[in-house]
């Protein structure tokens, strides 16, 4: 700000004190005009680097749009985003084989101690997974979950989302305005998809024990982690949870997130994981020849299923888990297991615990589908 303050003063000041000599007048008006033009500049940069959230920033990502040729992202009215920006960081982020580990962010996660920097220690602490962290893109809702990614990782993209004024605060889950922010997370992700990006989609709330990517077979489509898997990896009666999954970018997979996306007209009331389970079997995907793997929970397990075998364990997800406080317990619990496997050989989990308890209750208590409370987001 000083800086370029002084910076438009100057030239006025040496024009009032050169205005004795007429004979350096031309030069002056010529200094005078360098000046402008560089201020001018000064104050493009100056207002490039304001933050997402100031009125410049938009303006300057409108700008490049038309030097780019390429509206802002619009998916059917619902996003509006930086496609420029985007595209610099899964440059910035993904592998040499275009692969990125994408994750989401709010407010109520991001918050000092809490999912956030369980997911953060469960790359520090998992066998090889802290080289992974750099090619880690955090999908952020709100201005709060932005700042804390910035702090503690290099690629963070805000998400300007019509919700994001409500994800400020923990959406209800289940409330209109959180089934409206999964569904646009998935016309996000098939946006990545179309430009070529394979990614692991991981919730905050999975803890990475071990390099998942060894685990990964090279011919599948899509290969999701399960809740509950019944020892057939190609049966689609597995109960998949997409909370954790790895999808490569190719025409049958786009193809297929677009079918999912429209199918949210014909299942207004369901979350985009419960459409998933109804269109596996349908027929228009039996067309496409998508591959779906589903993933063993000895390798991707969660607390509705932790992994029964230490040797073989990648990933850890909260699932199964009612309340963001119970979860923070068990998820503590789980680094503390983990690290005394490492350390000491003792191969034993002693989650879930908290998250038992709630899931007990909430399964006594309220008549819902099991699928409705499955899965990372059932807090609040
Ligand atoms: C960690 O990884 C290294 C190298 O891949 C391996 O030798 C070691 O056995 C692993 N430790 C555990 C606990 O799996
Ligand atoms: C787990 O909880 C203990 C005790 O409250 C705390 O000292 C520790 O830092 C927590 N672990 C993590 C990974 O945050």
């Amino acid at each position: 700000m000083e800086e370029e303050k002084r910076l438009i003063h100057m030239p006025l000041r040496s024009a009032n004190s050169s205005a004795r000599k007429a004979s350096d007048f031309a030069k002056v008006q010529k200094i005078v005009m360098l000046f402008s033009i560089l201020a001018v500049a000064c104050l493009v940069t100056y207002f490039a680097s304001f933050d997402v959230f100031g009125p410049p920033r938009l303006r300057l990502s409108s700008l490049y749009s038309i030097i780019q040729g390429s509206p802002p992202l619009s998916t059917g009215g619902q996003l509006v985003n930086d496609d420029y920006e985007l595209r610099t960081l899964l440059e910035a982020a993904s592998m040499a084989d275009k692969t990125v580990i994408l994750t989401t962010l709010n407010d109520a996660w991001a918050e000092p101690n809490s999912i956030f920097d369980y997911f953060l220690e469960s790359f520090k602490t998992g066998n090889n997974t802290a080289p992974l962290l750099k090619h880690v893109l955090v999908i952020c809702y709100d201005k709060k979950a932005y700042g804390r990614c910035l702090a503690a990782l290099t690629h963070c993209y805000f998400f300007r989302s019509k919700q994001s004024a409500e994800m400020a605060h923990e959406a209800v889950f289940m409330s209109p305005a959180y089934v409206n922010m999964m569904w646009e997370r998935l016309a996000f992700l098939e946006f990545i998809l179309s430009i070529g990006y394979n990614f692991v989609f991981t919730d905050t709330d999975v803890m990475w024990l071990r390099d998942p990517f060894p685990q990964f077979l090279p011919d599948m489509d899509i290969q999701t982690s399960c809740d509950r898997f019944n020892g057939r990896p190609f049966d689609l009666d597995n109960f998949p949870n997409n909370g954790f999954s790895f999808v490569r970018s190719n025409s049958r997979t786009v193809r297929f997130y677009k079918y999912w996306i429209t199918s949210r007209s014909r299942f207004p009331q369901l979350h985009d994981q419960d459409a998933f389970n109804k269109i596996k079997h349908e027929p228009p995907v039996k067309q496409m020849g998508l591959k779906i793997r589903f993933l063993d929970t000895d390798y991707f397990g969660g607390f509705c299923r932790p992994s029964k075998d230490f040797d073989k364990v990648c990933t850890m997800h909260a699932n199964c888990c009612v309340g963001l406080d119970r979860k923070l317990v068990d998820l503590n619990i789980t680094l503390l297991d983990w690290k005394r496997f490492m350390s000491e050989r003792v191969a034993k989990w002693r989650v879930p615990r908290q998250c038992k308890l709630s899931w007990a209750k909430s399964r006594s208590l309220i008549s819902v589908s099991n699928s409705y409370l499955d899965g990372p987001d059932a807090d609040s």
